[in-house]
């Protein structure tokens, strides 16, 4: 399938579709309120609306599709929509990224399913810290999602640890040597100000270059590799003893220039850019009965038109502050990264 270029020449080829905004965690990085805005529960797009959506991208290049959230195992039956979205023609990967904590009791369905790669979140090895940073517990059930993820034998298992000065600089290594001890590839990420993100501040940053000296220190020259796709978010790196981990810089060095993502939430708006303003809602067409090549072609012209390079504005601004206030999530939910899909 040719996908459809933007301004730039960036391909649509990935799709993130967040499942549901809802969380059971309120990790300091994402979710720092205790309360918010929820999109209405009839305003979510079914398990049928979603895979519609999925086929006209498909249609319009979409190859890759990652099911996120909010925590998309909050949406009950999620195997049911794997299944669905696994028989989408076009479609040559099929990702969830989760917390984990109910990972356990829905990998073998998931991965029976059809689902291909699993990403779990987990930012420290240390329970306390575990508890200080997400206000729930529930460490060890997220260990026994990697571990029954590992069971499951999916095509991969990552991790995701975003780390922040002075909360988990410290277990770079640690985090290492458990992604080596579960076979599973760890990334780490830069703390990004994205919606959401309330009580970020560029001291707290802790940036891929400091990740690589630390690491270097510890374990020798680091080898950059060949990423496995040239449009992933992660930089993959080896250990000279062999160990491989990725380092996803959207901070210090964002990777705009290949971006090939889109992204639609629960509730069917369609936005460019993680950081994008405004959206598209893709919903409304659908419930309107709008033909879907009539879709399509809505698509493919807000592809063509787009020129968000949201990390890399950012980047370029001379001071930095969080991207939105608590106010201006509470009147625009749709600007959480909860809701857009991480
Ligand atoms: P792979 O297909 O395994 O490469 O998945 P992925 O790394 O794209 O997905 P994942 O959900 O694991 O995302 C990892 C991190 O990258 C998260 O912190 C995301 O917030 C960040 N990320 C994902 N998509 C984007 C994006 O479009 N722009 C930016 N700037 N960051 C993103
Ligand atoms: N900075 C970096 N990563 C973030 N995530 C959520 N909020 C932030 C942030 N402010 C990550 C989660 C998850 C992924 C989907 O997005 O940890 O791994
Ligand atoms: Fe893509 Fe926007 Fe993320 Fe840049 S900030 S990588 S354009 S989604």
């Amino acid at each position: 399938m040719d996908p459809v270029r933007d301004t730039y020449g960036r391909p649509l080829r990935s799709l993130r579709i967040s499942v549901t905004d809802r969380c059971n965690l309120r990790c300091e990085y994402c979710m720092p309120q205790e309360d918010y805005v929820w999109l209405e529960r009839s305003a979510l797009l079914s398990f049928e609306e979603i895979t519609e959506l999925a086929t006209i991208f498909a249609s319009a290049g979409v190859e890759k599709l990652r099911l996120t959230g909010g925590e998309p195992l909050l949406r009950r039956n999620l195997d049911r929509l794997v299944l669905l979205l696994a028989q989408v023609p076009g479609i040559r990967d099929l990702a969830l990224t989760t917390n984990g904590l109910q990972l356990a009791q829905h990998a073998a369905a998931f991965r029976q399913a059809g689902l291909q790669r699993v990403t779990v979140s987990l930012d420290t090895l240390r329970p306390e810290r575990f508890t200080a940073l997400t206000r729930r517990t529930g460490h060890q059930r997220v260990l026994e999602g990697i571990a029954a993820a590992q069971a499951a034998d999916f095509a991969s298992v990552k991790i995701n640890a975003v780390i922040m000065r002075g909360f988990n600089h410290d277990e770079l290594a640690d985090l290492v040597e458990f992604g080596r001890a579960h076979r599973a590839e760890v990334r780490f990420i830069e703390y990004m100000d994205v919606g959401g993100a309330t009580r970020w501040s560029s001291a707290q940053v802790f940036s891929a270059a400091e990740m690589l000296r630390i690491l270097a220190e510890r374990y020798g020259p680091i080898t950059p590799l060949a990423p496995h796709d040239s449009a992933a978010p992660a930089e993959r790196y080896r250990l000279p003893d062999g160990v491989t981990f990725g380092i996803i810089s959207s901070t210090t060095r964002p990777f705009c220039g290949s971006c090939d993502r889109a992204r639609i939430t629960a509730d069917g708006m369609f936005f460019r850019c993680l950081y994008a303003h405004d959206g598209t809602d893709l919903k409304r067409l659908l419930r309107a009965q709008v033909a879907p090549d009539e879709i399509l072609a809505t698509l493919r012209r807000l592809w063509a038109d787009r020129a968000d390079r949201g990390a890399e504005d950012r980047l370029a601004l001379k001071s930095r502050a969080p991207l939105f206030r608590v106010e201006d999530l509470k009147a625009n939910p749709h600007h959480e990264m909860h809701t857009r899909g991480g």
